[in-house]
């Protein structure tokens, strides 16, 4: 009787000091934080006491409407941060009151156990500048005032992003840099298909990158992998408008890290300029490898190039194209991928003559184009064909 009083007791106590662990809570309104005002400061005020406590922390932002010039918050921290934000964060639409110096307008950099969450929606605003086109960005070559993406996440290990919405960012919406270990989860991504360069998340030298369970809807890729991506997957995401989901543009550099390991399963690409898509640059100096990608259960709906790889990308003709690109692409497979093309070509392949395709494989592939079967278009590659695919043409 006694001893299970004590046990109860025991246990009680227990559950008080793990609740305590669990949740140390900073409300934005302690530190000064109120709608309708800018909350820079009491942002600042909040992560810097939540990176120096020992118990895990997290930083809510509730329902409302508040105005943010920018943050750029580094780790390391002694524990884990949650930023639970359910307002509209707004940055300045002027360019010239983003905070200065960076290209991110909210960033996060060098923290362990990040986790980013609620309802809430990061504006960029970035009508403005999209109308502006060239000339904003001129004047941000030129000066401190850069044209800033809506979320940074750099050198970050172990993170979650969950819920949260991005949407208007006047460039990238989300940048994911030398991070591991990374996933997004049910995030929404909004931006005009008219809005140029508003890339939803692009991903550069990074590792076990999750996007799942998202909707993004951009003027530009709605995931791109750029140099030293690893083990990245993309499942139950619906792409669209957007120039779709792609790998690439790689070789213009030598100093760019390979890229190995994706996957992307059940997703929707719905009336983008591409579906699947790799793209490497000619008469360029890199010489990296492309391997192991693969798309797998992929509905497409009018999409102007559904499956793609292109080794003689070069828009706007700013490039040569005289010599072949010296990216190396192999082992990539399109398997069970279905839906309406907006051109003929439902499959294009245009490898590189100096390096051709290894092992790439078409896998019941069932586009059509006004109701007929889409062709395939294939240069320096012999396709693995299983079951139904268009036949290749030169
Ligand atoms: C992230 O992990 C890498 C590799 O283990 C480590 O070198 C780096 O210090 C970690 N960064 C942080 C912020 O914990
Ligand atoms: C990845 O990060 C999440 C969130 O911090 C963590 O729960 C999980 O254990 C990590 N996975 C690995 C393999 O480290
Ligand atoms: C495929 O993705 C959609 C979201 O786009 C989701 O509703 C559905 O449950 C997913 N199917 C499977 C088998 O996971």
């Amino acid at each position: 009787m006694k001893n299970s009083r004590i046990a109860i007791i025991m246990s009680f106590l227990f559950l008080v000091d793990f609740c305590a662990a669990q949740s140390e809570v900073l409300q934005i309104s302690n530190f000064g934080g109120t709608p309708n005002s800018d909350i820079t400061q009491a942002f600042i005020k909040a992560w810097t006491l939540a990176c120096a406590s020992p118990t895990p922390t997290k930083i809510v932002i509730p329902a409302g409407t508040y105005m943010l010039t920018g943050i750029d918050v580094k780790g390391p921290c002694k524990a884990p941060i949650e930023i639970q934000v359910d307002g509209t964060i707004q940055a300045p639409s002027d360019i010239n009151l983003v905070q200065k110096g960076s290209d991110q307008w909210v960033r996060f950099q060098y923290i362990n156990s990040l986790t980013l969450s609620g309802q809430g929606v990061f504006d960029g605003q970035g009508a403005d500048v999209w109308k502006q086109g060239r000339a904003a960005w001129k004047k941000g070559s030129s000066t401190s005032t850069k044209i800033s993406m809506n979320l940074g996440f750099n050198f970050l290990n172990n993170t979650i992003i969950r819920d949260i919405t991005s949407k208007d960012s006047k460039f990238f919406h989300i940048m994911v840099l030398a991070c591991n270990n990374i996933t997004f989860d049910g995030v929404t991504v909004t931006a005009p298909a008219m809005s140029p360069n508003t890339d939803g998340i692009h991903i550069g030298k990074s590792t076990d990158v999750k996007i799942l369970n998202s909707n993004i809807g951009t003027g530009d890729d709605c995931v791109s992998l750029g140099d030293g991506s690893r083990k990245v997957t993309v499942q139950n995401v619906n792409c669209g408008p957007g120039h779709g989901i792609s790998v690439g543009s790689l070789g213009k550099y030598t100093t760019e890290d390979h890229v190995a390991g994706l996957l992307v399963k059940n997703c929707t690409l719905k009336e983008t300029d591409n579906g699947l898509r790799i793209k490497t640059w000619p008469s360029a100096p890199g010489t990296i490898t492309i391997t192991d990608m693969n798309f797998e259960d992929i509905t497409i709906i009018d999409v102007l190039n559904p499956i793609i790889i292109d080794q003689e990308y070069c828009p706007y003709n700013q490039c040569s194209k005289e010599n072949p690109s010296k990216i190396k692409i192999s082992k990539v497979s399109f398997k069970n991928v279905h839906g309406t093309s907006k051109t003929p070509e439902g499959v294009i392949f245009i490898c590189s003559s100096g390096v051709p395709c290894d092992e790439v494989e078409l896998n019941n592939i069932d586009l059509t184009f006004n109701g007929a079967p889409t062709k395939a278009k294939c240069s320096n590659v012999r396709p693995i064909v299983i079951g139904k695919a268009p036949a290749c043409q030169a």
